[in-house]
């Protein structure tokens, strides 16, 4: 059988890290543990009008959660069971959570994450995803962890990825050794690799922006917007617009099809909306790993200091030619 599942995939690249004695293979196996739940979950939450609302109380007698806070609480669960983890920061916590488990403290790495991004679309059934990024603690093992641990550049990344829930699950994921995709076979639990070392075209033709903040647009995307649309065969245009406004849905879609994804700084949100630890550093981190770029227009994305769990930046990312023209016109 040709089939390699991810736990297979993560013990056979062991060797890899051999500094990492097996820790690093127990986060990442972890992770996939926590993914299938929310997966199932996810796959459930069409029937809220029968198990319920958020805030309302199920057929069962039990609160009904939002798919953000079970997917926060899911991943504390998996992590804290773990052990290899002393704390997380979360899009859902104002700040950063120690990790609880037994042997937590003791744990050598730090995790970001957005347990749920693109969560308007759920009602929707619309493809949701998980971003996670995994670092080595900087302060001692054993000691409690501190906001240093998780304020730490991208360059520092021992793993990051995401989850998307789509018509698929898949999990993404790269340790910096190039992009790997699997995918949940529902009928055996597992995640089967699927899309072995992920490489982004460096051109596309699909441009991802939410265009009805136009008019709050700084002038370089502006121009930019209207050089998409010209026609010039050479250059591949007019391209298409394509925008889901979940970031997760409208990355990969790009990764595997070549495309460049945008979320400017606008007169509302000077600095953007997307979030710099959750969202930006770890999708950037896959986007040049499977050969694309990533930047906040000034600065490679994964040089930026983070200052603040919370910090936002404007982006560009995915096919490498592509996010150079954007630059180009000024952003
Ligand atoms: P989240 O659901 O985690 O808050 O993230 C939503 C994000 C991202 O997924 C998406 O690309 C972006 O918000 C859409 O924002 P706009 O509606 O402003 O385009
Ligand atoms: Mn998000
Ligand atoms: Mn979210």
């Amino acid at each position: 059988m040709s089939i390699t599942t991810l736990g297979q995939f993560i013990i056979e690249k062991q060797q890899d890290f051999p500094y990492a004695k097996g820790e690093l293979s127990r986060i990442l196996r972890d992770i996939g543990i926590a993914a299938k739940m929310i997966s199932a979950e996810v796959n459930k939450a069409g029937l809220t009008q029968i198990l319920g609302e958020h805030g309302s109380v199920n057929v069962q007698g039990e609160d009904v959660k939002k798919l953000d806070i079970i997917g926060n609480e899911t991943f504390i669960w998996a992590l804290e069971k773990g052990g290899e983890i002393c704390a997380m920061a979360s899009e859902e916590n104002d700040d950063m959570i120690p990790l609880q488990g037994a042997y937590s403290k003791n744990g050598k790495y730090v995790i970001c994450i957005d347990p749920l991004d693109g969560s308007s679309n759920i009602d929707v059934n619309v493809s949701i995803g998980t971003i996670f990024s995994v670092y080595r603690r900087v302060t001692e093992p054993g000691t409690e962890p501190t906001l240093a641990d998780v304020l730490q550049k991208g360059s520092e990344i021992v793993a990051a990825g995401y989850v998307i829930y789509g018509s698929s699950t898949m999990l993404v994921y790269s340790t910096g050794k190039g992009v790997n995709g699997f995918t949940l076979d529902p009928s055996i639990g597992e995640f089967c690799l699927s899309h072995p070392n992920i490489k982004t075209p460096a051109e596309g033709k699909m441009y991802s922006i939410n265009e009805g903040n136009a008019g709050e647009f700084p002038a370089g995307v502006t121009e930019y917007l209207k050089w998409v649309k010209e026609s010039d065969k050479a250059s591949n245009r007019p391209y298409s617009a394509r925008y889901i406004g979940s970031m997760v849905a409208d990355f990969h879609r790009n990764l595997l099809k070549g495309g460049v994804f945008i979320y400017p700084p606008t007169a509302k949100a000077p600095n953007g909306k997307l979030r710099l630890l959750f969202e930006c550093i770890p999708m950037g981190y896959i986007a040049i790993q499977a050969g694309g770029e990533a930047t906040t227009g000034k600065q490679n994305i994964l040089e930026v200091e983070p200052t603040e769990i919370h910090q936002r930046v404007p982006i560009v990312m995915g096919s490498k030619n592509m996010v150079e023209k954007v630059i180009s016109f000024g952003f």
